[in-house]
């Protein structure tokens, strides 16, 4: 493949996440290390695109790195219990200070328009405000926190109304009580609860690490919230920010927010590989939604055309084309993840001979291994047995190993039924599998 065909063919595939962003709101949460880092112009550039694709962006920024030179510079040790910052009145001023310079020089870098770079010709509007509310911590097991608040409200309407008017809104780690007072928050909380009063579509926490790492140290691709918590709760140490995210992508999934994003701060364009890839680069919570197994219907057929003809191309299943297989949907079955179909099979019964052929079992590639065919096999002998039907056979060119190994035994020509022998294809020497499925519940199953 040439360069530019592979670049043609990545455009292509980034289509359908443009058209899904355009007009969704997307809340984007940074440590101060961002900009502490020089990382921050470079973001700006991803930001801008974003932005002109648009998406309606709420930037939320961490002021800690930018705090503690403060407090060290006046000789001050900041003081942390349970990872939250005890905030005096001095370690407040330190704070309001970080924060609004650093809020200076955000604006200011997403305000520049050089010449001949990505940012020429644009301009970015950022607004900011006192859209977050917030009410003290109090005292905890016997220690004040003092400056140190938590959310108490977001104001959803007045932030929407600046994004309307295709502003980005940019919210420093504090809030304003009505009593006037000022407190000091964590990034993450404004952001949580920031994407979840706007209902946002994303929740995007830039992070030290690639993303959430497994016992092997390796990025985890996809979580749902329910495993997210399950590995909270397993004990396993997770690095510091992970620690402090994951929980709030667990919270924000299992309230209004479907998608909450971990990604490294430390590889230049990984917001963009994160947003327009399929595969991602960091680690994706995502609603605990289940796959769905149901009969197919006609609106299926493009969705399982897409998903056979591959495997089609290869030989490895017999062509079906568009007709044939309106005439036959309902025989079929599709597993849907997220309402896109990622895997289907068809049971073809033969009433008069009490068997049925199993046919078309196929799992997109990006979900193998991972017991899908194992759960579409199990759908389909379910069936049989409901139909009445106690012999199940297939014919399969390659992929005859796997259901050997789920107890299909390798048979001869002459065992298919009658009608089927007549129309046994000698060209393609399918081999010819059985399984006889018992009245019992479940059919034994290796691992
Ligand atoms: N680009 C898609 C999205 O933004 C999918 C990202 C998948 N990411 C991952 N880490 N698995 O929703």
């Amino acid at each position: 493949m040439t360069r530019s065909d592979s670049f043609v063919n990545w455009f292509r595939s980034a289509a359908p996440y443009i058209n899904a962003f355009r007009d969704r709101t997307f809340v984007i949460a940074f440590g101060g290390e961002v900009v502490a880092d020089g990382k921050f112009i470079a973001l700006t550039h991803d930001l801008n695109l974003l932005e002109s694709l648009g998406v309606r962006l709420v930037l939320v920024h961490g002021a800690r790195p930018q705090t503690e030179a403060r407090l060290s510079a006046r000789g001050v040790k900041p003081r942390y219990v349970n990872g939250t910052r005890v905030t005096d009145a001095l370690a407040l001023s330190c704070v309001i200070e970080a924060a609004a310079t650093l809020g200076f020089e955000i604006e200011a870098l997403l305000s520049m328009g050089v010449a001949n770079s990505h940012m020429a010709g644009s301009d970015i509007r950022v607004a900011s405000g006192n859209f977050v509310t917030a009410r003290p911590i109090g005292v905890v097991d016997g220690v004040d926190f003092q400056h140190t608040g938590l959310v108490r409200k977001i104001d959803a309407v007045g932030i929407r109304r600046r994004l309307d008017d295709e502003e980005i809104v940019l919210l420093p780690p504090l809030g304003y009580s009505p009593t006037g007072e000022i407190f000091n928050l964590t990034v993450e909380e404004v952001a949580t609860a920031t994407a979840i009063a706007l209902g946002a579509e994303k929740l995007i926490f830039l992070t030290d690490t690639p993303g959430v790492l497994n016992s092997q140290g390796q990025t985890i691709s996809e979580l749902t919230a329910q495993e997210a918590e399950t590995l909270l709760k397993s004990g396993k140490p997770q690095p510091e920010d992970v620690a402090f995210y994951l929980p709030c992508a667990v919270r924000a999934c299992r309230s209004t927010v479907p998608r909450v994003h971990l990604i490294t701060r430390h590889v230049d364009g990984a917001l963009i590989q994160e947003l327009f890839t399929r595969e991602g680069i960091g680690t994706m919570v995502m609603r605990d939604t289940h796959d769905v197994l149901r009969s197919a219907n006609l609106e299926d057929v493009p969705g399982i055309l897409s998903l056979i003809e591959p495997l089609e191309a290869d030989g490895v299943l017999v062509k079906r084309n568009r007709v044939l297989l309106e005439g036959e949907i309902d025989r079929f079955s599709v597993l849907t993840h997220e309402g896109r179909i990622i895997g289907c099979v068809a049971l073809y019964p033969l009433a008069d001979e009490g068997a049925g052929e199993l046919a078309c079992l196929a799992i997109n590639p990006d979900f193998r291994n991972l017991g899908r065919g194992d759960a579409l096999l199990r759908h389909v002998e379910q069936q049989a047995r409901k139909m009445g039907i106690r012999r199940l056979f297939l014919l399969s060119t390659r992929t005859g190993q796997w259901f050997a190994e789920r107890g299909f035994v390798e048979s001869a020509i002459d065992q298919l039924p009658q009608a089927k022998q007549e129309l046994y294809n000698y060209q393609r020497r399918s081999k010819v599998f059985i399984k006889h499925i018992s009245d019992n519940i479940a059919a034994k199953v290796k691992p």
